[in-house]
């Protein structure tokens, strides 16, 4: 699976980082501090991982927001991930650049193209997060129905299929199912990486988890559990299911929002200012119901609680207090088997700074990663 070295998402570093979700806000909050998700800003950060050394920026795909009948709500605004990534693929020289595909949305052929486009501009560091969407709101504008639960994964599958056989094919060919009728079917260039771009597949159901070890080169999932600790059996399970079913290593990653202050008393202040005092309840409410209707997680069960507390913190498991402190939680996430970790933060551009100023030398100190040369330009 190393058979893309430009990669870095491939590279010798027992943990891997990242920066999520800068094309957007990802936190449900009312604070006025909130990194707004302009071109500037977005470049930015990713100007300060890739110099950095960081392995991976990655987008969230949302076509719609959380709430009906308000235009103007914040979890409206995103931008297009394949056309974001094309731009940093240009402005970037190290890092992975992502792009979040909503596969009924995106016919394979287009994909395949603007991959491989995408990957001619970075030089080989394009990487593809494929999702098959949840969010009713959002198809509904495509005029798309959204499949049962399960079905969305027997979709992927044969989307994702069709998506590496045009970035390897050496011939055209034709393919007929319920789902697709391609005739003479051939995408030109193929991705500079060999065999296709790699596959990152977010999923929490057993259904997603079994397919992102059959298909994918790395799994983001959201472990529950308070501690990484009580993680370590459910990321144990999902990669001996990759390597037993399937013959396969992938690597997991998963996501965490961070807050690092000079004293633990100062993170959590700010945790509670943004994720409770200024919380977004009505946009959170919505959102639950949402993922309770379409993820068949039940209303008032103590997982729809759990994503609650995780969303209002900005979706992943919160990384809150000193460098020091974070430093150790990481050191944690990766002895339970966690190869990568991809972060928000309120204020993205502030938060990555200061996580590479002083969380980042604890993390080489630690022998979690090696210290980055950054490439004369
Ligand atoms: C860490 C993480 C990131 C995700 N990112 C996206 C995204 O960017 N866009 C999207 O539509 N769905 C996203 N999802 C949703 C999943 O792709 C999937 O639709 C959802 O988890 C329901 O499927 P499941 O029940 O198999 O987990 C994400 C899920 C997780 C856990």
């Amino acid at each position: 699976m190393t058979n893309r070295p430009t990669n870095p998402i491939f590279n010798d570093n027992k943990l891997k980082l990242g920066t999520f979700c800068t094309n957007t806000i990802p936190n449900m909050t009312f604070v006025p501090e909130v990194r707004q998700p302009t071109w500037a800003n977005t470049l930015a950060c990713a100007r300060l991982a890739d110099d950095a050394g960081l392995e991976a920026i990655v987008p969230i795909a949302r076509w719609k927001g959380y709430l009906d009948d308000k235009a103007d709500h914040p979890s409206n605004v995103v931008f297009e991930t394949f056309t974001w990534a094309a731009g940093l693929a240009a402005a970037t020289q190290y890092s992975a650049v992502f792009a979040t595909s909503h596969a009924p949305t995106m016919h394979p052929m287009l994909v395949a193209k603007e991959s491989a486009t995408i990957d001619a501009i970075c030089g080989g560091r394009f990487a593809l997060n494929i999702v098959g969407g949840w969010n009713r709101r959002e198809f509904d504008m495509f005029g798309i129905d959204l499949m049962e639960h399960d079905q969305r994964y027997v979709y992927l599958e044969e989307w994702l299929h069709l998506l590496r056989r045009l970035w390897t094919s050496p011939t055209e060919f034709d393919y007929e199912s319920r789902y697709f009728r391609m005739k003479k079917a051939i995408s030109r260039p193929q991705p500079l990486q060999r065999g296709g771009v790699p596959v990152m597949n977010a999923a929490l159901s057993p259904t997603g988890m079994r397919f992102s070890a059959k298909h994918s080169d790395i799994g983001l999932i959201s472990p529950h559990g308070a501690t990484p600790e009580e993680w370590r059996t459910d990321v144990e399970n999902y990669k001996k299911m990759a390597r037993q079913e399937f013959g396969r290593e992938i690597q997991l990653w998963t996501n965490c929002s961070v807050v690092q202050r000079e004293t633990q008393k100062a993170a959590d202040e700010y945790l509670h200012r943004y994720s409770e005092e200024y919380l977004d309840n009505e946009v959170m409410d919505s959102l639950m119901r949402t993922i309770s209707a379409e993820n068949n997680i039940p209303m008032g069960s103590e997982r729809l609680a759990f994503m609650r507390r995780r969303m209002a913190t900005g979706a992943g498991h919160p990384l809150t207090g000193t460098a020091q402190s974070i430093a150790k939680e990481l050191e944690e996430i990766s002895r339970v088997g966690i190869d990568g970790v991809i972060m928000t933060w309120v204020d993205y551009v502030d938060g990555v700074e200061r996580f590479i100023r002083d969380v980042l030398p604890l993390l080489e100190q630690a022998g979690l990663r090696k210290p980055f040369a950054k490439k004369s330009s």
